[in-house]
């Protein structure tokens, strides 16, 4: 895939919507850091996302709207989160909200959980695309996993760490003003806490809110991932993976059709874009739930880490 660099004037934004309609990622740049950004709607865009920056796992990503008018229509807003918003936004603050039943957003987004992280951005090209694409934006950093946030259209396409070649457009809106990701808040036990630190510094959210923010610790399954608290979907039933079907067992089949399966063809982008969809309906059947090998390679390491996470024994 030859990756194209676009300017963000009209014709530039116009390409960059019409490939975003198509289901392609399109880096973008935000006042934070640029974004590699797919149609929240469209599960298999959503699952090029991973693909693209070989992440190891499914964290769940966060949704780019142009307001929050846009917002509301995803999830429900507490006070404190409405006040949040209005003071903030646009800005580099993301928000952690009940997921609304008719968002549309693709499973894959939440990693399965039913919060979603949202954010306004206030950068003009980020502001213009979401406009011209109509649609929210999942985004994550648009780096290759483990490497450094990018906040130059350069950094996106560096040959080490990069994604030249595994997107299908950069749009090029020089460098990002601020240049740290965002402040991510979400009320986890219903009291406001801080879970990652960011471009906005929690004292200002502290004086807006008149109250201290919780710190709670990281994820001890994900110690050194900020922001992963209780980002880890489990069924409820228990899961056996590289399995065989037992009697009695709702079955996930990988390369083979059944009324559970990940992908009939075997292929690894449909199976993530179908994962957590899949997961909560053979949940919802009230039987042990067992799931076909998997191939560890490609988008195959990230659908095994989340299986064995979500197979993990809970504390
Ligand atoms: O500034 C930023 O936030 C940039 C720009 C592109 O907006 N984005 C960014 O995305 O840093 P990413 O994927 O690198 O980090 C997203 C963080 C992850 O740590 C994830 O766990 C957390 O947000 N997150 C998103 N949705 C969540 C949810 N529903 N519950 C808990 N954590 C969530
Ligand atoms: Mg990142």
């Amino acid at each position: 895939m030859q990756t194209l660099r676009l300017s963000p004037d009209a014709s530039g934004l116009a390409r960059a919507a019409a490939l975003l309609s198509q289901g392609a990622c399109v880096a973008m740049p935000t006042e934070t850091v640029y974004g590699l950004a797919a149609d929240a709607r469209n599960a298999e865009a959503v699952a090029r996302i991973y693909e693209a920056k070989g992440r190891p796992g499914f964290n769940p990503l966060i949704v780019h709207v142009a307001d929050l008018g846009a917002a509301q229509a995803l999830a429900t807003f507490p006070d404190q989160a409405l006040l949040l918003a209005q003071v903030f936004w646009p800005g580099a603050l993301t928000l952690v909200l009940p997921l609304r039943a008719d968002s549309g957003i693709a499973s894959l987004v939440t990693a399965g959980l039913d919060t979603v992280g949202l954010r306004v951005p206030a950068h003009p090209v980020a502001q213009a695309l979401l406009r011209a694409a109509g649609a929210p934006l999942a985004a994550p950093s648009a780096n290759a996993s483990g490497r450094i946030s990018p906040t130059t259209a350069d950094h996106v396409l560096a040959p080490e760490g990069g994604l030249d070649g595994r997107i299908a457009a950069v749009l090029d809106g020089g460098p990002c003003p601020l240049g740290l990701e965002s402040t991510i808040i979400g009320w986890p036990d219903g009291r406001p806490s801080l879970l990652r630190p960011g471009g906005i510094p929690a004292e200002e959210i502290e004086t807006t809110l008149d109250q201290p923010l919780a710190r709670p610790q990281a994820d001890p399954a994900a110690p050194n991932a900020p922001g992963q608290l209780g980002s880890h979907y489990a069924p409820t039933a228990p899961l056996r993976l590289n399995a065989h079907p037992e009697p009695g067992e709702t079955h996930l089949t990988f390369g083979q059709p059944g009324p559970f399966s990940l992908s009939d063809a075997g292929d690894l982008t449909q199976a993530a874009a179908r994962l957590f969809d899949l997961l909560r309906r053979a949940d919802a059947q009230g039987r042990p739930i067992s799931v076909a090998p998997i191939p560890d390679h490609g988008l195959g390491a990230a659908i095994n880490d989340r299986l064995r996470r979500a197979a993990a024994p809970r504390p």
